[in-house]
């Protein structure tokens, strides 16, 4: 996974300084620099190659991380090496479809700032024509605004992860296919069929993991082409579900939640405390469950205490 180095080059609103608060509420400058490349990436833990279109060269792209108030400062690259227009579409902007998110030849660049101003969880995407083409080669990612601070209903997690499903087209090239649904084999977890998932995939070698009694965070996107996720951890219940990821828009104790495409949604999940247990988070779609969309849970003592925290939040 990849952070985006944040830098700091804006401060502190003095009468910001003044409100009686945390000293989280420092407005910051997030710099963002994606590079669209039309490259070859690996999509499953066997090392099937796949010709792919990306931002910065990984399905999902780069996770971008802001807090309310910051302004977001991007640029995307099209380097002339490409063969394509590319362009970005982030969800948590308010801006000009025809200006911020309009296409970048091959040799360009845009550059624009944006200050979100919802908290949540958001997919951004590249718009160019055929959508359904670049976004099924890989051109998606997450982009999170975390609220200023934690409350009673939006508690400070123990662990945080990110999920991104995708549907897998063999074909890359068949865009009319795409719209129709025909000829997606596979669902990807972070750019990989059955990416954690050891009891399918012997190949696999990661899973989440927390302790017992953590409460884990699931930051989660839908970046298939057509098919909604309905989204459910197995042996376990969601104790909260926030749509869009707005800590106003609390729900709790859900079984199943449907993801409609392009929606990102935070899910939390805390283990019965004194025991070893492991939860399948999946699409219970069947079509995209036993092709590939299912992510393991451990939940133990010995649970590595570097994942869901950091850089591995997101983990590749
Ligand atoms: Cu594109
Ligand atoms: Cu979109």
């Amino acid at each position: 996974m990849r952070l985006f180095k944040i830098s700091i080059t804006s401060c502190a609103i003095i009468a910001m300084m003044m409100v009686v608060g945390s000293p989280t509420a420092i407005a910051k400058t997030v710099k963002v620099h994606l590079t669209a490349q039309e490259t070859t990436v690996v999509i499953d833990n066997k090392g099937t190659k796949y010709a792919a279109w990306t931002y910065n060269g990984t399905i999902p792209g780069p996770l971008v991380r802001a807090t309310i108030g910051d302004t977001i400062d991007f640029t995307l690259t099209n380097p002339k090496t490409n063969k394509n227009s590319h362009s970005i579409d982030f969800h948590a902007a308010q801006v000009d479809v025809l200006k911020e998110f309009a296409p970048v030849k091959p040799g360009h660049s845009k550059h624009f700032k944006f200050v979100p101003h919802y908290p949540g969880v958001f997919m951004y995407h590249c718009g160019s024509s055929p959508m359904a083409e670049h976004i099924a080669r890989g051109m998606y990612g997450t982009i999170i605004i975390d609220p200023k601070h934690y409350t009673k209903a939006f508690p400070k997690p123990d662990r945080e992860y990110v999920l991104e499903e995708g549907q897998y087209f063999p074909n890359a090239t068949d865009a009319k296919a795409m719209i129709e649904n025909r000829g997606w084999t596979a669902s990807l977890i972070n750019g990989k069929i059955f990416h954690y998932d050891p009891v399918h995939d012997p190949n696999a070698t990661e899973v989440l993991m927390s302790k017992p009694g953590e409460l884990v965070r699931i930051f989660f996107v839908n970046a298939n082409i057509n098919m909604p996720v309905a989204f459910h951890p197995i042996a376990g219940i969601w104790a909260r579900v926030y749509p869009s990821g707005n800590p106003k828009n609390v729900m709790y104790g859900i079984q199943t939640y449907n993801v409609a495409v392009a929606e990102g949604d935070i899910f939390d999940i805390r283990s019965p405390k004194g025991r070893v247990t492991n939860n399948a988070i999946v699409d219970h779609t069947m079509s995209a469950a036993l092709r590939g969309a299912i992510t393991i849970l451990m939940n133990r003592p010995d649970a590595d205490p570097k994942l869901g925290r950091g850089k591995y939040i997101l983990l590749r």
